[in-house]
């Protein structure tokens, strides 16, 4: 797998941050992370790529210079979103906007507690463009609205350049690269509790990084193993944060033969290790409310676990999935009914009785990568041909997923 697209965006981030050239080795190929990456060099931060393109050298400029035009986030709501927070302490005013789905997207989420903090953010009715104008900027203790690791970094690079400590208390824990990645650049942060505390101002250094697998673009094959036959699947080298494979544990709860063995040492900033599975019979399971945090970019995948799994699979609670890159409840919904799956849309979820044969169809990725690699794998089981509209897509996070996929199955 490519390096994982959430550190990879924040190992720009902190690389055009730190004073000094920043080494990133396995850096995510996808269009997200390049969104950052050019924002980023927009304000004064210079990448170079290594021959073979395994590394990357980020010369860091200790302070940002304003851009000579608006920022364009492409489709990343994770650029969007960091950079409001990194921007809001900055000493110029940035337009930050996105293609037609971001500019969907909700961000008062975000500049919300920045604003408890002194940001001077102005969004659109709710969405992009947003205008942030620097200001100087003072700790708070603030409460995200949504369990979101977005909202939190976005507290947290803020608050790096704040006057005084910062308090960031989250419902649910969500994926800590952030707080990794402040450590790894030399900085202080305490987590605890779902209670995270930095103190500002601080100071990083650059340093060396190397990012591993993507565990979100692994899920699609290893689903793809689960519901095709005979299948065995190997990936090495996959981050194996805690945050980012509850997916894994939920398909096993369904029946999944999947093994995972560390192969990271202890002073390395994240886990990371192999992935093997073998083809198995799944059966369906209530996913609880509380687990949707923590799979919120797999679900789409798991809706198609759970059409080829026996008995009834259902969601709730994952109302996010709707102000994702797209309604993800509606996509899904709409793309596996198409393949013949008994499939129901609920307000915050969706229930599937699984077991159905599914059959070739014509279906939508709807602009979105994890819709178009879901419906693909789905595609995959079913019987005749498919065409997944607007697949293109996958290049958002996983530009080889189609050659990576053919590799692997054998017709
Ligand atoms: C991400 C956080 C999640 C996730 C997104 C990447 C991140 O979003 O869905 O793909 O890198 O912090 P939310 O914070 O909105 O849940």
């Amino acid at each position: 797998m490519p390096g994982d697209k959430s550190i990879t965006h924040r190992a720009f981030i902190f690389g055009s941050l730190a004073e000094g050239v920043t080494t990133i080795e396995g850096a995510s190929p996808g269009g997200d992370c390049s969104s950052t990456k050019a924002c980023l060099s927009l304000m004064g931060a210079r990448f170079e790529p290594e021959p073979g393109g395994a590394v990357i050298r980020a010369h860091g400029v200790g302070t940002l210079r304003p851009p000579n035009a608006g920022l364009d986030c492409g489709n990343s709501g994770t650029t969007l979103r960091l950079l409001m927070g990194l921007l809001a302490g900055s000493h110029f005013a940035t337009e930050l906007s996105g293609d037609e789905s971001l500019n969907r997207r909700p961000m008062e989420r975000v500049a919300r507690p920045l604003r408890v903090m002194g940001a001077r953010i102005e969004t659109t009715s709710g969405r992009p463009p947003v205008r942030v104008t620097g200001a100087r900027l003072r700790g708070a203790s603030l409460t995200p609205e949504a369990a979101s690791a977005q909202i939190k970094s976005a507290i947290l690079l803020a608050a790096l350049g704040a006057e005084g400590t910062t308090t960031v208390h989250e419902s649910v824990a969500t994926r800590d690269h952030t707080e990794r990645m402040i450590r790894s650049f030399g900085g202080v942060v305490h987590s605890e509790d779902r209670e995270i505390r930095i103190e500002g101002p601080q100071k990083l250094k650059a340093t060396r990084l190397s990012i591993p697998g993507d565990p979100s673009s692994a899920a699609p094959f290893i689903v793809a193993a689960l519901i095709l036959p005979d299948s065995e699947l190997v990936i090495e080298g996959v981050l194996l944060n805690p945050h980012r494979v509850r997916y894994l544990d939920i398909l096993r709860e369904m029946g999944a033969k999947i093994e995972t063995q560390v192969t990271s040492t202890s002073d390395e900033a994240e886990i990371s290790g192999r992935i093997v599975v073998h083809g198995s019979g799944l059966r369906g399971i209530e996913l609880s409310p509380s687990d949707v945090a923590a799979v919120v970019d797999e679900l789409p995948i798991l809706a198609v676990a759970g059409a080829f799994a026996q008995g009834r699979f259902e969601v709730r609670g994952a109302q996010e999935l709707r102000v994702k890159e797209s309604d993800r409840i509606a996509s899904m919904v709409e793309g596996l009914q198409a393949m013949g799956a008994d499939i129901q849309e609920l307000e915050d979820g969706f229930s599937i009785r699984g077991g159905a044969s599914l059959f070739g169809a014509t279906v939508g990725s709807h602009g979105d990568h994890r819709i178009a690699m879901a419906l693909s794998i789905a595609a995959l089981g079913a019987t005749g041909d498919s065409e997944v509209l607007g697949a293109e897509v996958v290049s958002i996070s996983l530009p080889r997923f189609f050659e990576e996929l053919e590799r692997g199955v054998r017709p």
